[in-house]
């Protein structure tokens, strides 16, 4: 079989990786890809944009691809699903009604309120006066979140009312994400533990993959600017049986049913961002149409089923008889990041240490990577690499991930130095 990746960070290049060990998998194709994709065995980029959805079309007609599987939420709420379907194509994700779970925040709360879904009380607003109103009513803290897709950045936990106010400003003026801006949701702030859940949905039948963790804030002991994620690890023992079976019930069963009862049916990777309060109640902070980035890494590098038949059974509709397996053994991964990310980075910054073979079981997934005309790996985005270990513990992972982080060097190379602290003193 022949697949294309659509995309070009980490998640993406942990999806050509599992792809291309299917012995059915002959190819892999990412478009656009990044260094760590152009060098897996098995796998080659193609120069067309995740975003340019009718290239994306041509691009697999061309290849005769069997199968797509889109990564980043962009082009799913673009409508990239309906796109391929429309001209014949198999593509694993969801359509762009479906995908507007991710795509708006405002349908996501009201959906949820609509299906009786646990998340944070919340009201929604175009109007500048009535959200300032309703903030103060409310008062601080308080979470402020664009309604529509803002590359990770939209939402501001804030502690004081000024913060709140001035977020929003921001936001409803067009200045800060522009037209995804221009609705807000105001919502409670919730505390507890945030864990990811991500299934796998084909429509109606619903597989849950290995439990999975994140770590958001950029700095170590989690505190600092809030960041796409700086490494994360799976399993999640947060998630025991009995949490297990209530975001099931509670979560991702209403909302696949509730998605199918509007004629939205859902297929592709359904991801729950969670808190869970400190009384183990699972509540929705967001919706991601999509695998997340990073703990697909480390999930994927537990999968010991065929990656590539789990999604032709997610698109033909065949997840209840899928076979669906995971290594006993935990992963970690630790995300190597740009001086200066969340913010502004350089790019074009060589990488040393590429060529030294990986330690065993271990594996190197490229985010923001490129090569420059001399052929080097060099960087090319805010997270560059992320270093996964996969060990009998979290802490076995861990020490495995940070002997690969030891080996990879750059001008202003920045990571944490904790990540799965909370599994590890568990
Ligand atoms: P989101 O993109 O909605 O996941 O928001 C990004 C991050 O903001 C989450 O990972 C949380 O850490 C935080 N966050 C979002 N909503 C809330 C909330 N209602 N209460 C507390 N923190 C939140
Ligand atoms: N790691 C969080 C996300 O992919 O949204």
């Amino acid at each position: 079989m022949k697949v294309l990746v659509v995309g070009g960070g980490g998640r993406e290049h942990a999806m050509a990786w599992a792809l291309a060990r299917s012995s059915k998998v002959d190819e892999v194709i990412v478009a656009p890809g990044n260094a760590g994709t152009a060098l897996e065995p098995k796998v080659r980029n193609a120069q067309t944009g995740a975003g340019d959805i009718p290239a994306l079309v041509q691009l697999a007609r061309r290849e005769e691809v069997d199968f797509t599987v889109v990564g980043p939420e962009a082009p799913l709420v673009a409508g990239v699903v309906d796109a391929f379907a429309e001209g014949g194509l198999l593509c694993l994700g969801p359509t762009q009604k479906a995908a507007e779970l991710e795509g708006s925040k405002a349908f996501a709360k009201s959906f949820m309120v609509r299906h009786g879904i646990p998340t944070a009380a919340h009201e929604a607003f175009a109007d500048l006066e009535a959200a300032c109103a309703y903030i103060r009513e409310v008062g601080a803290p308080v979470v402020i979140k664009a309604d529509g897709l803002a590359a990770g950045k939209g939402v501001t936990v804030a502690e004081n009312l000024d913060e709140a106010l001035l977020a929003t400003e921001g936001m409803l003026s067009g200045d800060a994400f522009g037209d995804a801006g221009r609705r807000v949701v105001v919502e409670e702030r919730l505390v507890g533990e945030e864990i990811s859940f991500i299934a796998l949905v084909d429509g109606e039948e619903v597989v849950s993959l290995a439990s999975s963790q994140d770590h958001k804030p950029r700095d170590d002991g989690d505190s600092g600017p809030n960041t796409g994620g700086m490494g994360a690890y799976s399993p999640a023992p947060r998630v025991d049986q009995v949490l297990y079976r209530r975001i099931m019930d509670e979560v991702i069963e209403p909302t696949v049913s509730g998605l199918a009862a509007e004629g939205r049916h859902y297929t592709g990777f359904l991801y729950a961002g969670l808190m869970v309060t400190p009384e183990g109640e699972p509540k929705v902070l967001e919706f991601n149409c999509r695998l997340g980035d990073p703990e697909a890494q480390p999930l994927l590098m537990r999968l010991d089923s065929d990656f590539a038949d789990l999604c032709l059974a997610a698109l033909k509709g065949e997840l209840a008889s899928a076979d669906v397996r995971w290594d006993d053994r935990a992963a970690l991964g630790v995300v190597l990041a740009a001086g200066g990310y969340p913010g502004p980075t350089t790019k074009g910054l060589p990488i040393e240490g590429m060529d030294q073979p990986l330690p065993p079981d271990t594996h190197l997934f490229h985010g923001g990577t490129a090569f420059d005309e001399e052929g080097r790996v060099v960087t090319n985005g805010g997270r560059v690499v992320c270093a996964c270990g996969l060990g009998a513990t979290v802490a076995d992972a861990q020490e495995r991930a940070y002997r690969l982080v030891g080996q990879i060097h750059w001008d202003g190379v920045f990571y944490r130095r904790d990540i799965g602290y909370r599994a590890i003193g568990r």
